[in-house]
């Protein structure tokens, strides 16, 4: 069963549901006001993205699909993302309770739009951390995803479709139809899950309703990310973000004292600190 709780919730049960089950939709992540103003800010560079556009190869192809209108890199075309979504306090808690016993500092790993629009096919499951292959059997949690509802998900529209309790199964364990729930929510909440979860996104059967969605991740600070994120911002817009904005897109040193080593430098430093006295 797909846990449902309210973003008011304690963050501990939160954070316990997760762990147990892989994945939960928490109810209003965003609020409306929130939502709003972010859809308008994207509105128009979303709907220049066009659905049957060629991806990095076979497998992104049939994972993307064509009939998807995609924006990435969110940082750089938000400012509603940045202050209100990027450092969203439930991200914040998570990211410290799962990821950071295994890391120094976590990053942001993708943020992405997906726009669903109808006659698109359901995606194959997967689980997000099949990214990173050495790592399918860590006995560590190594990605904590997210998929935000920018419009209402339902069963027809393309709801991302999630297998509760996949993140503790051998990986070639295939889900049962009764294992998968759609995850029906509306505008402003989120379905929270591990990079170990199987999921997949719905196929849209209606005649003319687009569901967007937004995937927003992190992962250990020690890893490479699924968007370059360096060569997704200009660098000269980083430089007028803050600090927890810049760390969070990984400007960060990954200081993995006292064991020793640093990941991320450069000359020797942190680059954080030297966008911070503009040395950067
Ligand atoms: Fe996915």
């Amino acid at each position: 069963m797909l846990r449902y709780l309210s973003a008011s919730a304690d963050a501990a049960a939160i954070i316990e549901v997760l762990e147990e089950e892989g994945a939960l939709v928490v109810e209003g992540f965003l609020a409306d006001r929130v939502v709003d103003a972010f859809n308008l800010e994207v509105d128009d560079l979303v709907r220049q993205q066009i659905p049957d556009r060629a991806c990095l190869g076979p497998v992104y192809d049939a994972l993307f699909g064509k009939r998807t209108r995609h924006l990435t890199a969110l940082a750089a075309h938000s400012d509603v993302f940045r202050r209100e979504i990027l450092l969203h306090p439930l991200y914040r808690t998570l990211c410290d309770a799962i990821l950071l016993p295994m890391c120094s500092s976590w990053q942001l790993n993708y943020s992405h739009i997906f726009e669903i629009t109808p006659g698109a096919v359901a995606q194959f499951m997967h689980r997000d951390d099949g990214c990173w292959p050495a790592l399918a059997t860590a006995p560590y949690e190594i990605e904590v995803a997210s998929i935000l509802a920018l419009s209402r998900f339902t069963r027809e529209n393309g709801a991302t479709r999630v297998v509760p309790g996949s993140h503790r199964w051998p990986v070639d364990r295939v889900p049962r139809q009764a294992e998968i729930f759609p995850a029906v929510m509306p505008a402003g909440s989120a379905l929270l899950y591990l990079g170990s979860t199987l999921h997949a996104a719905g196929a849209n059967t209606t005649p003319a309703e687009l569901r967007r969605g937004m995937h927003v991740s992190f992962c250990l600070g020690w890893l490479r990310t699924e968007e370059n994120n360096f060569l997704a911002t200009p660098l000269e817009q980083v430089r007028t973000f803050t600090p927890e904005v810049q760390a969070v897109l990984g400007y960060r040193a990954h200081d993995a004292a006292p064991q020793g080593g640093c990941l991320g430098v450069l000359g020797m430093n942190d680059p954080l600190e030297l966008l911070r006295t503009g040395r950067l």
